[in-house]
């Protein structure tokens, strides 16, 4: 089965770096394939979109956003990009619920489900992050904690497909993974409530949180993981096509 590989560049990087990333990605077969996705900071995607469009070398990559307007119609709010704009730039993912923005930014459940909403209305695919800290972990709630998250999904009416992303909260940016028989453990555990709760969506689990070009290989192996969200690692672009080339 071929693995999505999806590049979170987080707030990182700038307009040189990053246009010479893409150039790399276009240039390189082990990332320039369809089951790449990559997110870059979204005041660069019109730039990337415009920059991509050689015919005699076209991008297969797919590109994401890594947030989008809470608010569904475009009108007065000042800063935001609405899911129709990102649409209108032909973005396919958007990323949603990073621990990052629960935590820093204060994204409630209410805001999570009006971005996943838009984001489905403007046919794009949201990648729904979800993750326990290392207390919920230790206090072995991590299921419990999980399967809550998850259950926001089943007030989306006409979701059809679903990327989830579980990010433990401890594993990101620190170094530490954990165990494959923990990723495996939760893997199987998502599928199944997702399955009993919306059984109907097409989902996909993706596992984020200190995948290197040393662990994503035997990460990649896990049976029913479709794939893996990349921090820190896809800034460097030798890394990167590392783990591309065993998706
Ligand atoms: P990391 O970040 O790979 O740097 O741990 C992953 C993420 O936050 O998506």
């Amino acid at each position: 089965m071929t693995k999505l590989c999806v590049a979170n560049w987080k707030m990182q990087g700038n307009l040189t770096q990053i246009v010479a990333a893409f150039n790399y990605y276009q240039n390189h077969v082990e990332i320039n394939k369809t089951n790449i996705v990559i997110a870059p900071p979204n005041i660069y995607l019109s730039t990337i979109k415009l920059l991509t469009t050689d015919k005699n070398n076209p991008i297969k990559f797919k590109i994401g956003a890594q947030d989008l307007s809470r608010f569904a119609n475009n009108g007065a709010y000042t800063g935001e990009i609405s899911g129709a704009m990102l649409q209108e730039l032909g973005i396919d993912y958007v990323i949603i619920g990073h621990s990052e923005r629960r935590e820093l930014l204060l994204e409630t459940d209410t805001i999570l489900l009006a971005k996943i909403k838009n984001c489905r209305h403007n046919n794009m695919i949201p990648i729904f992050c979800i993750g326990e800290n290392l207390l919920v972990r230790e206090n072995k709630q991590y299921l419990t904690f999980l399967q809550i998250q998850l259950d926001l999904l089943t007030q989306v009416n006409d979701l059809n497909q679903i990327i989830v992303a579980y990010e433990p909260i401890w594993a990101i940016g620190s170094g530490v993974t954990p165990t494959l028989g923990e990723i495996d453990q939760v893997t199987d555990f998502i599928l199944e409530y997702m399955q009993k709760i919306l059984p109907c969506v097409k989902i996909t689990i993706l596992y984020g949180g200190s995948v290197n070009s040393k662990n994503a290989q035997s990460i990649l192996t896990i049976k029913n993981l479709g794939g893996v969200l990349i921090g820190s690692a896809a800034l460097n672009n030798q890394e990167f096509l590392t783990i591309c080339s065993y998706a």
